[in-house]
């Protein structure tokens, strides 16, 4: 079965505007940090009235390139078991990270939810943030497809951008503007 979302240039532009409202209205600090239903609530704060599926596990299978993201039925059981991978180091929210992309719960929108709350992740557990404006595009795209192999390019990526400063608003709005550059088309 195939499928084709429209990510047209208005949903791109309203999308970020919610991104950028989650943090100055400080509803981010609601959020539930590293669960499901954290990364769903921030998809549905992104998309919602753009998408009829913001905020829902999709049922329909989805692939990229020539990776095929977890069967639809296996799903639910996947984000169950990704949920409880604890976040004490680096090395695990790394590969927390990287078997929610592995899950890819939405049909769209994975990318720009998922930084998010990866995001949020390191700033509970390890008092620190990335800085995406130090994550290229390019090597960051690479990285993440070499991820299901190997987490290796990623972990270097991701750990020389880091940053201390976890409550600086441009950092966050910055990486905003970057996360929805890295989904661009070229
Ligand atoms: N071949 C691949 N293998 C694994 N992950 C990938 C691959 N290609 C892209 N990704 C990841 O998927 C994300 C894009 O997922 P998508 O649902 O389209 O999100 P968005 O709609 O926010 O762009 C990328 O940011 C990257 O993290
Ligand atoms: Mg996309």
């Amino acid at each position: 079965m195939t499928y084709s979302i429209e990510y047209t240039k208005e949903i791109d532009r309203k999308s970020k505007e919610n991104a950028y409202r989650l943090y100055d209205s400080g509803d981010i600090h609601r959020l539930e940090v590293g669960t499901v239903k954290g990364l769903q609530d921030i998809h549905r704060y992104l998309f919602q009235d753009l998408y009829d599926f913001a905020g829902e596990v999709r049922n329909l299978n989805v692939s990229k390139g020539k990776f095929r993201f977890a069967n639809v039925l296996y799903l639910e059981a996947a984000l169950n078991t990704v949920e409880k991978i604890p976040e004490p180091t680096f090395e695990q929210i790394i590969e927390k990270y990287v078997e929610m992309n592995i899950i890819h719960p939405f049909l769209e929108g994975n990318g720009h939810s998922t930084r998010i709350w990866l995001d949020l992740i390191f700033k509970k557990n390890l008092k620190k943030v990335v800085d995406w404006r130090k994550v290229d595009k390019k090597l960051y795209l690479q990285a993440m497809e070499r991820s299901p192999v190997n987490d290796l390019e990623l972990r270097f990526l991701l750990k020389n951008a880091l940053t201390n400063q976890i409550d600086d608003r441009d950092i966050f709005l910055k990486g905003i503007d970057q996360s929805y550059y890295y989904e661009q088309a070229e």
